[in-house]
């Protein structure tokens, strides 16, 4: 008889890839994409030199950025087929399953992708990068009745995304906080979603395929979701005096408090440090907001009562203060990580496909064996 391995819920710590994109050390709270620590990133590159970064393995130089950023430019202008057919998805519907529709409509207004051939694959890399923020974008603007403001050339992913959202040039701050934003969440080792892309690609599948399975996994609230939960949860709680009782009421039945906890991080996400200072440039130059506020308070309730067993801050706690001053409603916060997350997934899906093998984890089986097919006439 074959042993079975012991079964680890949620494959925690179990290595499902050897990987060189990205690197965490949750105890310190450390996280590097490519060696490159995240805050260093953030203050000092974009995101587009980021996602270079992430599918090419090292820092652009001057003209190979210059041709990156050209090439995801042009891929924001969509087919027109696409954007009527997002124009017929009901406006009430969740924009990541427009997502999810628009990634998978996007792939069958494309060409077959030669897994063999690294060319065929950066350019359908490229495609679903630069695309994303218009498939937002698009849906956004159709579910208000209004028709999709075309991306302008020379615009990078923030601009163009909150130019398209708007029809209004965005203030430099907002752009700025914007592509810090997307640097900090495009990528993160073997997060669910990122998972769930590996396993897609190892079946050969299309790149479309792997995204629009991953955005899915990425909608989660114990993933991606969680940050627009993180503003709901403070608008319910709605003044400081209310943190407390609210926070003992929650813990008291084993709730979960949105924005906070991480399966790997046991210190306060970096992320979410970058994140916070962010927000308080935009508040500086835009106004604040009492919700932020409302947060510290939160964070200090929580550091009090389960900081000790881990419990911290993680990157969606401050995200949704900053999109919420960029005037961004709330069921776009998801989307927006999954137009940031997307270079990640497909950096993995670059970096899965040259020494390929399909997913086919075992299990530990608990049913019945050799069980009576019972006739329908004697079932009760
Ligand atoms: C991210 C998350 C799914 C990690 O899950 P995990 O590694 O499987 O950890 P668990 O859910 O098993 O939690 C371990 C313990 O911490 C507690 N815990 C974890 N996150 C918590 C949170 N956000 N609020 C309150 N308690 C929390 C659990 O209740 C559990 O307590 P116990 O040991 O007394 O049973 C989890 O922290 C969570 O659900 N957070 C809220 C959602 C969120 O913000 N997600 C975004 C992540 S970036």
């Amino acid at each position: 008889m074959t042993s079975t391995p012991a079964f680890v819920p949620g494959l925690a710590g179990i290595p499902a890839v050897e990987s060189s994109i990205s690197f965490i050390d949750g105890q310190v709270g450390i996280l590097e994409y490519r060696g490159i620590p995240i805050e260093v990133l953030a203050e000092h590159s974009t995101f587009e030199e980021t996602a270079y970064l992430l599918l090419y393995g090292s820092l652009p130089n001057e003209a190979e950025l210059n041709r990156f950023r050209g090439r995801l430019s042009a891929r924001r202008k969509l087919p027109d087929r696409l954007i009527e057919t997002l124009r017929l998805l009901p406006g009430a519907g969740h924009p990541m399953l427009a997502l999810q529709v628009g990634i998978s409509i996007l792939g069958m207004h494309s060409q077959r992708v030669n897994l063999k051939d690294r060319e065929s694959m950066e350019n359908a890399a490229i495609k679903i990068i630069g695309s994303l923020p218009s498939l937002v974008a698009a849906f956004e603007r159709a579910r208000k009745g209004l028709d999709f403001v075309q991306p302008k050339d020379g615009m990078d992913t923030a601009e163009a995304f909150l130019w398209m959202m708007s029809g209004e040039e965005p203030a430099s701050v907002a752009v700025r906080a914007l592509d810090a934003a997307l640097i900090l969440h495009a990528e993160h080792t073997m997060n669910a979603s990122t998972f769930t892309a590996r396993v897609v690609a190892s079946s050969e599948s299309d790149p479309y395929s792997v995204c629009a399975a991953a955005v899915g996994s990425l909608k989660g609230p114990l993933h991606g979701g969680a940050n627009e939960r993180v503003l709901d949860q403070l608008e319910a709680i709605g003044e400081a005096e209310n943190v407390r009782p609210w926070v003992e009421e929650r813990l008291s039945h084993k709730g979960k408090v949105m924005g906070f906890g991480h399966r790997v991080y046991k210190t306060k996400d970096p992320r979410s440090k970058v994140l916070q200072k962010l927000g308080n440039q935009v508040f500086e130059k835009l106004g604040g907001t009492p919700m932020y506020e409302l947060a510290l308070e939160l964070e200090k309730v929580m550091e009090e009562k389960v900081g000790a067993k881990g419990i911290c801050p993680n990157v969606d706690f401050f995200s949704g203060l900053l999109y919420q001053k960029l005037e961004i409603a709330t069921d776009l916060f998801t989307p927006i990580f999954a137009i940031a997350r997307c270079s990640g997934y497909m950096a993995h899906w670059m970096e899965q496909m040259p020494n390929n093998r399909i997913f086919r984890p075992t299990q530990v089986y608990q049913g019945a064996r050799e069980a009576r097919y019972v006739p329908m006439s004697e079932r009760k």
